[in-house]
């Protein structure tokens, strides 16, 4: 089948490429020279594992085919997916002024019959205005359906996420559309949810939603365990280990970020109140991450009694997550923001996120090698991000560049009393 995606951010380019790979031949749009010039080239526009290899296997064989022009990538298309950004716009409602101009351009260059596919997260009731859209501007003669089938990638496994989806949800009413979609979709393996188009859009919200929720959840319990003596890793696994509960995404920490469930969650309350429903739970969800970054502040603060001005901080893990080098409402902004702002010097390591972090953190920031030259001459440690490369630190080396030995575990990756035994004060989340 020749198919086209119209961006070529996380979900755009992961998703070409892998239907590029299972043998489609799969036409990009981008709005930018330069980067659309460096995917020729087959430089990625940001780090995701196993992409790089993908993009230029497939572009060398002729199956993913980079382009400026929307003409040139919709008139031989079949299906047509928009994969633009929908970031936080006034009242933490979805900005989708890429969705619409994207749906302008697709319009004027359809021939013949198409299907437009929004994979974008957007609130129930755009595809609808996406068709309005292509309708008003559409040449006479051609015809196209809608659908909605929402991405559900993460980033750093995207893609084996996108090979292996856990479910793939098409919401359309149009027959032909389903079909030609299924057809798309038979060399992925995942349960169908076939439903309408508001249905497919809200499953997206309710899902981010909800994995907020959890983590926002595993805080909450953190904090109360902190008071009460308890260790919440333990109390997570216990509840984790009842298989209606699960364990997964019960993970306390620094707060979730990125690009995703922030202001998916914005999104959400937005939509409800617009909707005419005051959604309280999702308020307290993003108080809870928010306080959970100034919780983890509130403890360094304390433990230098509130004077860090002369302390020099280092700082392991700077993307929002692992595997990624993207640094969008990563919690390590806020947090070394209002670390710096009261007087701590920081020194940063990030085994790939360094580049980006630079345009977002606060000038005075110094970035290091590795985590040992973070760590060199520092009166603390501080882990804000779980790659694996800290899992298993030499503590021993790392104490012994160290001024104080002080480690800060946002993400609860180290054994308290294996640290403390090492000499260390230690301070988790949620734990003793
Ligand atoms: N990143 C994720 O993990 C993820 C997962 C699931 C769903 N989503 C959703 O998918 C959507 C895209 O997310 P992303 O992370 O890929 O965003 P992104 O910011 O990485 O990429 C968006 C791309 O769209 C391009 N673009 C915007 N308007 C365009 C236009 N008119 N024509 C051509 N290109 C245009 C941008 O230049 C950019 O390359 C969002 O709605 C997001 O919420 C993201």
């Amino acid at each position: 089948m020749t198919i086209a995606f119209i961006g070529h951010g996380y979900v755009g380019l992961v998703t070409a490429a892998v239907f590029a790979d299972l043998g489609n031949t799969v036409w990009v749009v981008g709005r930018n020279r330069k980067k659309v010039e460096n995917l020729k080239k087959g430089v990625m526009p940001f780090f995701e594992p196993g992409l790089e290899e993908l993009v230029r296997r497939n572009t060398t064989a002729g199956r993913l085919i980079f382009t400026l022009s929307y003409e040139q990538a919709v008139k031989p298309s079949q299906i047509i997916f928009i994969c633009v950004g929908t970031p936080s716009g006034d009242n933490g409602e979805a900005d989708l002024s890429d969705i619409f101009s994207a749906a302008d351009n697709i319009g004027k260059a359809i021939t013949g019959y198409k299907v437009i596919v929004t994979k974008s997260t957007v609130p129930p009731g755009t595809n609808r205005k996406v068709a309005e859209t292509i309708q008003k501007v559409k040449p006479d003669g051609s015809t196209f359906a809608i659908a909605s089938v929402p991405e559900f990638l993460r980033e750093g496994t995207a893609i084996s996420d996108t090979l292996h989806p856990d479910r793939l949800v098409i919401g359309t009413t149009s027959d032909r559309a389903f079909r030609l979609l299924t057809e798309l979709h038979k060399g992925i393996q995942a349960e169908t949810v076939f439903t309408n188009v508001e249905t497919a859009e809200l499953i997206k919200y309710a899902s981010n939603a909800l994995l907020s929720t959890k983590i926002s959840f595993a805080n909450a319990i953190a904090f109360l365990s902190e008071n009460v003596g308890a260790d919440v890793e333990s109390v997570l696994t216990g509840v984790g280990l009842d298989r209606r509960i699960g364990r997964s995404f019960l993970y306390p920490g620094v707060g979730y970020g990125g690009s995703c469930f922030p202001k998916d969650v914005k999104a959400l309350i937005a939509l409800a109140r617009k909707a005419g429903y005051d959604f309280k739970l999702l308020k307290a969800v993003e108080e809870i991450n928010r306080e959970a970054g100034a919780k983890f502040v509130e403890k360094v603060k304390k433990h230098f009694n509130g004077a860090v001005g002369s302390v020099k901080l280092a700082v392991l893990g700077l993307s929002f997550k692992p595997d990624t080098d993207d640094m969008r409402q990563a919690p390590s902004i806020r947090i070394i923001s209002d670390l710096v702002a009261a007087g701590a010097q920081v020194s940063a390591y990030d085994p790939i996120a360094m580049t980006n972090a630079r345009e977002v953190l606060p000038k005075s920031v110094t970035y290091a090698a590795n985590a040992y030259a973070a760590a060199g001459g520092a009166d603390a440690v501080l882990i804000l991000t779980e790659w694996n490369e800290f899992r298993q630190l030499d503590l021993v080396k790392l104490a012994r560049s160290m001024k104080q030995l002080v480690m800060f575990d946002g993400r609860n990756i180290y054994d308290p009393v294996q640290v403390k035994n090492l000499g260390f004060s230690y301070y988790g989340v949620g734990r003793m």
